[in-house]
């Protein structure tokens, strides 16, 4: 009984809506047409069925766009790249004569992938451009692909795990895996400015262990030095060398320090 009131009620509301005249639509200005509710009743659209579709669809569009602007900034943040490396990207790199460093770093990002396998080794003089272009490979990986890297002056990495160290200079078991995986998971690593730190038979271990954890990861580094292969293998050993160089494309940075160039009035 009570369902058949509800029904005759429904159907009186219907009537009372079939009386309601269709509103211009706020967007494309055509007529839309009332709406009927289930007990609410007969109510007028603001929006066309086909522009509510459209303004649906923007929402939603915007609301993805904002996610991803959100992650790009905790990606940077987390990615240690900090201060005047924010300036270090592909378009404010002057390509001159370093076009073929920077067209081999393009392409790298371009087709970096979570399983890309090699790495890429910049070395040379001081202020060549090495970090620079580490850096603009990964802001455009993070940027354009969300992909996490993380960078790391040797160091500060040296630094980091000295904090994992108790005062016998013995790995803290629960520190060091934590940290280790820290290093060995991300989808790429970069390790800047190695082989220029004071070599100890502890940095050598170190290095070792979180080069070596890549490794056999198959994770790829990218490694800036002012350093040889040869002339780093004399200093930290064959075995971090070969593991470097093992999966890497090697790019030399001759001469020219753009540091000097840029400021030429410093004397
Ligand atoms: N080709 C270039 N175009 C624009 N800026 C450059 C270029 N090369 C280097 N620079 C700038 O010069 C400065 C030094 O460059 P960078 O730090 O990359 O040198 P580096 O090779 O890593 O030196 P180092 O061996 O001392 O670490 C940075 O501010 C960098 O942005
Ligand atoms: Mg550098
Ligand atoms: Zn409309």
């Amino acid at each position: 009984m009570q369902k058949l009131r509800m029904a005759i009620n429904i159907r009186k509301q219907e009537k009372v809506g079939e009386a309601l005249s269709s509103t211009p639509c706020k967007r494309c200005k055509r007529p839309s047409e009332p709406k009927f509710i289930p007990i609410i009743g007969w109510k007028e659209q603001e929006y066309c069925t086909e522009c509510l579709k459209i303004i649906l669809a923007e929402k939603e569009k915007e609301t993805q766009r904002k996610l991803k602007e959100e992650k790009i900034s905790r990606l940077i943040k987390e990615s240690g790249i900090r201060g005047i490396m924010h300036n270090m990207t592909f378009g404010s790199f002057e390509q001159g004569y370093r076009g073929v460093a920077y067209n081999i770093a393009k392409k790298y990002a371009e087709d970096f992938q979570p399983d890309t396998k090699h790495g890429l080794v910049f070395y040379g003089h001081a202020g060549s451009g090495k970090t620079h272009l580490a850096i603009a490979i990964a802001r455009y990986i993070i940027e354009e692909k969300q992909i996490p890297v993380k960078f790391m002056r040797i160091v500060d990495l040296l630094l980091e795990i000295r904090k994992t160290f108790d005062e016998n200079e013995t790995w803290k078991a629960e520190n060091e895996s934590e940290l280790l995986r820290k290093y060995a998971l991300v989808p790429l690593l970069v390790l800047d400015d190695i082989g220029s730190e004071k070599t100890t038979d502890w940095v050598r271990q170190v290095l070792y262990h979180v080069i070596d954890e890549r490794w056999i990861e198959a994770r790829p580094i990218i490694v800036t030095s002012n350093l040889t292969l040869e002339e780093l293998e004399a200093r930290l050993g064959e075995r971090i060398a070969s593991r470097i160089a093992g999966l890497a494309r090697l790019i030399e940075m001759k001469d020219h320090d753009y540091r000097i160039k840029s400021n030429p009035k410093v004397p």
